[in-house]
């Protein structure tokens, strides 16, 4: 497989998993998850993650994947190789399973003391990837076998930091977060 192929399709198939993340700055805002609750003296998840970004952020994910599920045939037309179609347990798992990592980040950064919003290098980058290949590894494991190799698996590592990062600090110039992370 050429580097552009394999570039493509770690993106096309991750898109329905970086897309929630977005979305859920967007959107975010309003009753947080755990409703104020504390495990001693620190918020369970914070104020940073919300009802609402996270059915937000969701849905906006599972209509990524339909809608990139409908353009396959012409993407495929267009670059020359097949890119793959998702099936309706992945279109749920991939985006459920990018905030649910989102979540237990969140988790983990509060047990470990550090404040709403603060950077933690490696768990920022990589909660989505775990958990949305993992959620969809356990519930969609003959989708995610007949789609990712190895090469795909390896660039999702690279470009997903580098999406991230890059999606974050527009994200701030736009003000639409306090931070650049
Ligand atoms: N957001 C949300 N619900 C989520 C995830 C994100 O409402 N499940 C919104 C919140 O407004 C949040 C913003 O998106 O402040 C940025 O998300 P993120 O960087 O994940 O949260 P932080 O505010 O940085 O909080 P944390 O330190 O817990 O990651
Ligand atoms: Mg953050």
């Amino acid at each position: 497989m050429a580097v552009i192929e394999i570039v493509v399709l770690a993106i096309w198939i991750m898109l329905p998993a970086y897309i929630p993340n977005n979305v859920a700055v967007i959107v975010g805002g309003g009753p947080p998850i755990d409703g104020g609750r504390t495990y001693k003296g620190t918020r369970l998840l914070g104020d940073g993650k919300t009802w609402r970004g996270t059915l937000g952020g969701i849905l906006a994910g599972i209509i990524v994947a339909v809608v990139l599920t409908e353009l396959a045939p012409t993407m495929s037309d267009l670059v020359g190789f097949d890119v793959p179609t998702f099936s309706v347990v992945a279109m749920l798992s991939l985006p459920t399973g990018a905030l649910l990592g989102d979540i237990a980040a969140s988790f983990i950064k509060r047990r470990l003391d550090r404040e709403r919003g603060s950077a933690v290098p490696g768990l920022d980058q990589y909660d989505l990837v775990v958990g949305s290949l993992g959620l969809t590894a356990i519930v969609a494991w003959g989708w995610l076998s007949g789609v990712m190799t190895w090469w795909i698996f390896l660039a999702i590592l690279i470009l997903t930091p580098i999406l991230h990062v890059s999606t974050n600090v527009i994200a701030y110039l736009l003000r639409l977060k306090d931070v650049p992370w």
